[in-house]
């Protein structure tokens, strides 16, 4: 067995260990994403317990209507530049849309994010991705689950619906997150689960609990940084309170500069 393997597999146990030792004493978890190197060195070392190139960088970088057209040579280059600027906070990479159709391709796809300084990844998916995530853990690379909407079916599911809100879809759900969990992930993204049952997967799983839009019975939560800083305008979710409004800022010291170039020699 190569060194490479046994290192990544001592990584891959030693985050989930971390991860579950923090949830059993109630700490509370907090993430964003970056995708590229100003972001992932400013977010770095302030004491967020990840960072995520999510493929939300399709909507807030690249200008796609969703994620579903980002693909694997986008994420390995956007986690090379995040990479660069982080080295303390575990920095995770979103497998994206048609990278984990066979578990080959999801574990090679997981290997080339882990090539480009990721530390773990997160497919999209609960128990019909089991398969290809226990292959991804049994090369040692950590994986984050992602159940609840997922943003790489939205066209197949019709929109960005919260999900269990019915007893068949929470008893879908909470199955899902106890399989994930007994696969061994480090953790768990709720993406807009009912509040009720983004709860009670909270008390039933090992592993902690990372929402977003699933309310505050979660054991963390995590944000596109570009929401919570008002970089992105067009599209406000309604579960985010942005703490700065950038892009006002950036429109504002922009048209500044502009006044000043035209003023130049009256
Ligand atoms: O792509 C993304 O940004 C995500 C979210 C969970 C933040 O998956």
């Amino acid at each position: 067995m190569g060194r490479n393997i046994i290192e990544n597999r001592c990584k891959s146990k030693s985050l989930a260990k971390a991860f579950i030792e923090r949830k059993a004493k109630s700490w509370k978890f907090a993430a964003l994403t970056a995708y590229d190197y100003p972001m992932g060195k400013l977010l770095d070392g302030l004491g967020l317990d990840f960072l995520l190139v999510g493929d939300s960088l399709g909507m807030v970088v690249l200008g796609y209507p969703d994620t579903t057209m980002v693909t694997l040579d986008d994420m390995v280059h956007h986690t090379r530049a995040v990479a660069r600027g982080v080295s303390e906070t575990p920095l995770i990479a979103d497998l994206p849309a048609h990278s984990t159709e066979t578990k080959s391709m999801g574990v090679s796809s997981a290997r080339k994010l882990v090539e480009a300084g990721a530390k773990g990844v997160k497919p999209e998916g609960g128990r019909e991705l089991l398969p290809v995530i226990k292959g991804i853990l049994r090369e040692g690379i950590p994986v984050l689950g992602h159940i609840g909407m997922l943003p790489q079916r939205v066209k197949e599911e019709g929109g960005y619906k919260v999900k269990g809100k019915n007893p068949e879809q929470a008893e879908e759900l909470i199955a899902d997150a106890q399989a994930l969990d007994e696969a061994g992930v480090f953790g768990l993204v709720l993406e807009l689960v009912s509040p009720p049952v983004a709860e009670a997967i909270s008390r039933k799983t090992r592993v902690p609990t990372i929402g977003i839009g699933s309310g505050s019975g979660c054991d963390g939560q995590i944000l596109v940084t570009h929401d919570l800083l008002g970089m992105f305008p067009w599209f406000k979710p309604r579960f985010v309170r942005p703490k700065v409004d950038l892009a006002a800022q950036i429109q504002s010291a922009v048209t500044e500069f502009v006044k000043e170039c035209r003023n130049v020699g009256e």
